[in-house]
């Protein structure tokens, strides 16, 4: 029989150490992305070579686009938006980004492809995406919602629309703002829940007709097209998601103290800093910039003694993917925090609130959970001890692991593989700053 390895993670005394993240992952997919969309060849440095975003590469080259790993960075020789039939299935992996927004862009590009995924991505919702879509005219086929989706040649004359966003998801958004690059007219989208904008950034860099007006809480965002592409240069800056694991290490380890380096500093990202700096968290953001539109900067971190908070639901899209990190946060501090609105954390790689509310059960964590909320009685010792079933789910992976290095016993989880998705050297770096985590034979 194989032996199979996973992650085992053990009470550390202190971590220390300056440090840089890898690329970060949204803006990972969408250089890749928009920089095929331009005419010419654009140079990404510091592109994430994660499993996720190595997918979306291959997606590409597989439509057609050559696109050359050189020595320090890639570089990506767009063809202005021609992309051939793909001899193959569109297979994105584990990736919820690079499917829904290569079903957008491809959407309105007149080929025939198939796009197909894992056992995770092949539970999750795609009609969020192709529902506004088909409002601009296109064909596209799919299995009662879920994959495998399929775009159609229909040499059909795409619409722009304008569309209500009521959900915050930077993803949906995305998909209909690539999507219109190829349509004749004015895009309008309005955002109820403002999400990420790394998209409306980064085609704005690379010269698009796109303007963002705020009304009340809204963003209404304005695309004209078809707009001519000029490629570019981009430079990724580390991830904000994956520092956050390194950030809760160092906060909840005593005697320790770190520096992340180069992590991207989008307003939409950071709700985490924010909630932290709540709980009584000793966090400075030092030497911020501006690189290629996008915020960046160095995150200095000191042990410190939490306590509990209360998070709404107006924070969600800025926290979406930092929930679980920030339950294990809530599960170490003084007194009782909670969680409200928490509805789009069933969606993602795993039903992140039933994943995590299972974990730090089983771990000893006392906490109660609504249909969409959580309340967390967080002390300063928990238990743990337990053995963590991940459901294909980096950022539970990566979370639980986090929890062992501050409970009383070690936790272990099942599938250290999946932490590639997003942060491959996540073993590395915590060895580097003194976590107690190795491979462990199960
Ligand atoms: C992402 C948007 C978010 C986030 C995901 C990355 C993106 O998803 O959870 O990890 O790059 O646009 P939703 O847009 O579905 O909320």
């Amino acid at each position: 029989m194989n032996k199979t390895f996973t992650l085992k993670s053990s009470k550390c005394k202190s971590l220390k150490g300056i440090i840089y993240v890898p690329g970060d992952k949204s803006i990972s997919h969408r250089a890749l992305i928009i920089s095929a969309v331009c005419l010419g060849n654009s140079k990404i440095f510091g592109l994430l070579e994660s499993d996720d975003v190595l997918n979306t590469l291959n997606v590409l080259k597989n439509l057609g686009v050559e696109i050359k790993k050189r020595k320090n960075f890639f570089e990506v020789y767009g063809m202005g938006g021609f992309f051939n039939d793909p001899l193959k299935e569109l297979d994105f992996g584990n990736s919820g980004t690079g499917i829904r927004l290569m079903i957008g862009l491809l959407s309105t590009r007149n080929i025939n492809a198939t796009f197909v995924g894992d056992i995770s991505l092949s539970s999750r919702p795609m009609l969020r995406v192709i529902k506004p879509l088909l409002g601009m005219n296109t064909r596209i086929e799919h299995s009662d919602g879920l994959l495998p989706v399929s775009v159609k040649n229909n040499n059909n004359f795409f619409l722009p629309t304008k569309y209500n966003l009521l959900i915050g998801s930077a993803q949906v958004k995305s998909a209909l703002l690539l999507a219109s690059l190829n349509v004749k007219g004015t895009t309008q989208i309005t955002e109820y829940f403002p999400s990420r904008n790394h998209t409306e950034i980064m085609l704005k860099y690379m010269g698009a007709d796109i303007e963002v007006k705020k009304k009340n809480k809204k963003n209404i965002i304005k695309l004209k097209s078809p707009s001519f592409l000029k490629s570019k240069d981009i430079n990724v800056p580390g991830d904000f998601s994956s520092a956050s694991f390194l950030i809760v290490s160092a906060l909840l380890t005593e005697d320790s103290h770190l520096v992340v380096k180069n992590v991207g500093l989008n307003f939409f990202r950071t709700g985490l800093i924010d909630i932290l700096v709540k709980m009584n968290a000793n966090i400075k953001v030092v030497n911020q910039r501006f690189l290629n539109g996008e915020m960046v900067g160095d995150i200095e971190v000191f042990y410190s003694k939490l306590k509990g908070v209360k998070v709404d639901k107006s924070m969600v899209t800025r926290l979406i993917d930092e929930y679980p990190i920030l339950f294990v946060a809530a599960s170490f501090s003084q007194g009782t925090s909670v969680f409200l609105g928490l509805e789009e954390l069933k969606f993602k790689e795993s039903d992140r609130l039933v994943t995590m509310t299972r974990a730090l059960r089983d771990a000893g964590v006392d906490l109660k959970t609504g249909k969409e909320s959580l309340k967390i009685f967080g002390q300063k010792t928990q238990k743990g001890g337990n053995f963590v079933g991940t459901k294909n789910d980096h950022r539970i992976a990566m979370s639980m692991i986090v929890f062992g290095l501050v409970s009383e016993n070690p936790i272990v989880i099942d599938d250290s593989k999946i932490i590639n998705t997003s942060f491959p050297d996540f073993y590395e770096q915590m060895k580097k700053i003194g976590a107690k985590i190795e491979f462990f034979q199960k």
